[in-house]
């Protein structure tokens, strides 16, 4: 039976990435995004897997979209569900910091990824997996630079989110990978970055094959290591 996976964020980036490689291992990707009519890439490769893939729009804090996106699915089971919608919000150093800003930038990161879950966990069989794309820049334990106050307690609350899920869900069988991408060359990560998003995601698939009971709510790194919290 094909596979069915979700992800958001898909036009761009990692999101868009992940839609490329899921479609490549033979799954149905539901790529929702915050306007697919104008997501140039995201329907260049519609058009190439017309069957495989569906656009669906969602702004990932939009209720009312989030619940259409249940109808989309019209009953079709989720095997996986990738959180991947995030910002970094404005670079706001200390002194500077608004609190209009970071509610803006938790409403994205932290609170709609939660709230997905709850209102989809119904479609998810036993064995089904969640991902939450965090960032090492949440970890606590990392932190040596200072700064970055939005960005960083926003994917450390997510952190929080992760490991509460993968207790809440592991009755059900649902599995839970709270993932850091490395430094990826996106429109977030920039030119310089580490890695580009082939490498990146390429790992991060092959995290979610290994995740299961025994490994759920962990931090990995995309290449499988555990990081700190
Ligand atoms: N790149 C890195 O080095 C890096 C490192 C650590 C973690 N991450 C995390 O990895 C994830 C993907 O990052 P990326 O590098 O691919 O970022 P990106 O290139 O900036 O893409 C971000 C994606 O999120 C979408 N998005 C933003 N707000 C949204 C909303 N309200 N509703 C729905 N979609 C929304 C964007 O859609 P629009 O085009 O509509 O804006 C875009 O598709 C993020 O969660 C990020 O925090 C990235």
């Amino acid at each position: 039976m094909t596979k069915n996976v979700v992800v958001t964020g898909a036009n761009r980036g990692l999101g868009l990435e992940y839609c490329k490689q899921f479609l490549e291992k033979g799954y149905k990707v539901y790529a929702c995004c915050r306007a697919p009519e104008s997501a140039e890439d995201l329907l260049k490769l519609k058009q190439q897997n017309s069957q495989k893939l569906e656009t669906v729009p969602l702004d990932v804090t939009n209720p009312t979209q989030r619940m259409n996106l249940k109808y989309t699915l019209q009953g079709d089971q989720i095997d996986i569900l990738v959180n991947n919608a995030g910002i970094y919000g404005h670079r706001l150093n200390f002194g500077d910091v608004e609190s209009e800003e970071w509610h803006k930038v938790m409403e994205v990161n932290t609170i709609a990824p939660l709230l997905l879950v709850q209102e989809l966990v119904d479609l998810m069989p036993q064995g089904a997996k969640v991902v939450l794309m965090t960032s090492k820049m949440g970890s606590i334990a990392d932190n040596s630079s200072g700064g970055s106050y939005i960005y960083r307690s926003t994917k450390a609350a997510l952190n929080a989110v992760g490991k509460s899920l993968a207790l809440d869900l592991s009755g059900k069988g649902v599995s839970v990978a709270i993932c850091h991408p490395g430094w990826v060359q996106t429109d977030m990560g920039g030119p310089n970055a580490l890695i580009d998003t082939k490498t990146s995601v390429k790992g991060l698939i092959n995290v979610l094959e290994a995740l299961g009971p025994e490994n759920t709510g962990q931090f990995f790194n995309y290449d499988g290591a555990v990081i700190p919290w």
